[in-house]
């Protein structure tokens, strides 16, 4: 299997990603702390922005700043717009465009009816003819330089799949000057039931392949597609590739306790086992801790507390395999910051258990030598 890093083209220039492997955007899970602990993981070619609202970034709303914050750390960044109307996108673009955006996309996947009301998320796969005003508009308020982007599902229900809309769209879209196409693999109407359809990322990569000539990373080549949904483990993202042809794969739910899975699926599309650059468990610690310190010094501690509660299941699902109560529920339990590192060190310094030695053993070459 061929592992590419990805080109996305601009009108003036492009911008290159270190891997073909992209974060995706998650309400609540890719705020700055994450992207940055993600990304240190290796592996990540671009990380994405929660959904931002234009008008919010336009009057300076503070949940939206928060949402939109990056750093010198989280390079190459995508900040995700999200909307119906033409100008007030266009201006969230060039707000985007003046704090640190390396691509902006626009979110027309969206399922969420506050998002959809507004005429913004995956309503933009109802009215296609609009839609592609707006992308012109939004295309036109960036600098040349910045690269434009959709994220888009299998239309908004099976009529329109059958239809052909999300070709129909990601066509357009790619002669609008799109520089990358992503698609989740299921309709609006299926939210996240079921499982994700191969077959319809498949269409869209062929349609978009066929008008735009097929991505082969060189300067020549189409427009990429990136397929998403249901990514759990690294050879998912060889079997996503298989099946689709698309050029590169998004990961959401399946980075949510293992941020790992990038580089081990970079590895894997390089022909190296996984195993080999898994984390040891003391990797996996410290990178809860320094996810932890992170939201601290971001954004506060009584955020950092609240979230780390909140997730510390998630976190802790590749701790030991799962097997990590005392941690989980220290955690939980904490008061203070001082009380979460002190349960990370406590659980550190325990006796490992034999399966977490083999685990161990098995992943770290200085432990594997004689
Ligand atoms: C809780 C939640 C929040 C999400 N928020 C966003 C979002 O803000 N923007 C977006 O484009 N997609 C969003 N998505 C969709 C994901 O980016 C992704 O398309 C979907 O989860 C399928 O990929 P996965 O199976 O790898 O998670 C969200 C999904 C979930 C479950």
């Amino acid at each position: 299997m061929l592992a590419a890093a990805l080109q996305l083209r601009a009108p003036s220039g492009s911008v290159s990603l270190g891997s073909n492997l992209l974060l995706a955007p998650i309400a609540g899970w890719c705020e700055l702390a994450w992207r940055i602990t993600a990304r240190s993981c290796g592996g990540v070619g671009l990380a994405c922005t929660d959904l931002l609202s234009p008008t919010g970034l336009i009057c300076g709303s503070e949940a939206s700043y928060d949402l939109a914050r990056t750093h010198d750390l989280d390079q190459p960044i995508c900040m995700q717009l999200y909307g119906g109307d033409p100008e007030t996108l266009a201006d969230g673009a060039r707000w985007c465009a003046d704090h640190g955006a390396t691509v902006v996309d626009i979110n027309m996947g969206c399922p969420v009816d506050k998002v959809c009301k507004k005429d913004g998320g995956s309503k933009l796969m109802c009215d296609v003819p609009n839609t592609f005003r707006i992308f012109e508009a939004v295309r036109r308020a960036l600098p040349d330089s910045i690269p434009l982007t959709a994220k888009m599902r299998l239309g908004w229900d099976e009529a329109a799949y059958e239809q052909g809309v999300p070709e129909a769209l990601a066509v357009g879209l790619c002669e609008r000057g799109a520089a990358l196409i992503t698609v989740h693999g299921r309709t609006t109407e299926q939210r996240f039931k079921g499982q994700c359809r191969r077959e319809g990322i498949r269409r869209v990569v062929d349609a978009v392949g066929e008008s735009t000539g097929r991505y082969d990373g060189t300067p020549a080549g189409g427009v990429p597609v990136i397929g998403n949904g249901d990514i759990k483990q690294p050879s998912d993202v060889i079997g996503m590739m298989r099946d689709t042809g698309c050029a590169g794969v998004m990961i959401g739910r399946g980075s949510f306790g293992n941020p790992w899975i990038f580089r081990e699926a970079w590895a894997l599309q390089h022909g190296t086992d996984p195993a080999e650059v898994a984390p040891t468990q003391d990797e996996r610690l410290d990178t809860i801790k320094a996810y932890f310190d992170r939201m601290i010094e971001f954004r506060s501690e009584h955020h950092a507390m609240h979230v780390i509660r909140q997730k510390i299941s998630w976190l802790g699902k590749t701790i030991n395999a799962g097997h990590c109560r005392q941690l989980k529920d220290d955690v939980r339990t904490a008061k203070t910051p001082a009380d979460v590192h002190a349960a990370i060190q406590r659980w550190r310094a325990r006796r490992p258990d034999r399966a977490e030695q083999a685990a161990d053993r098995s992943t770290d070459p200085a432990a594997a030598a004689p």
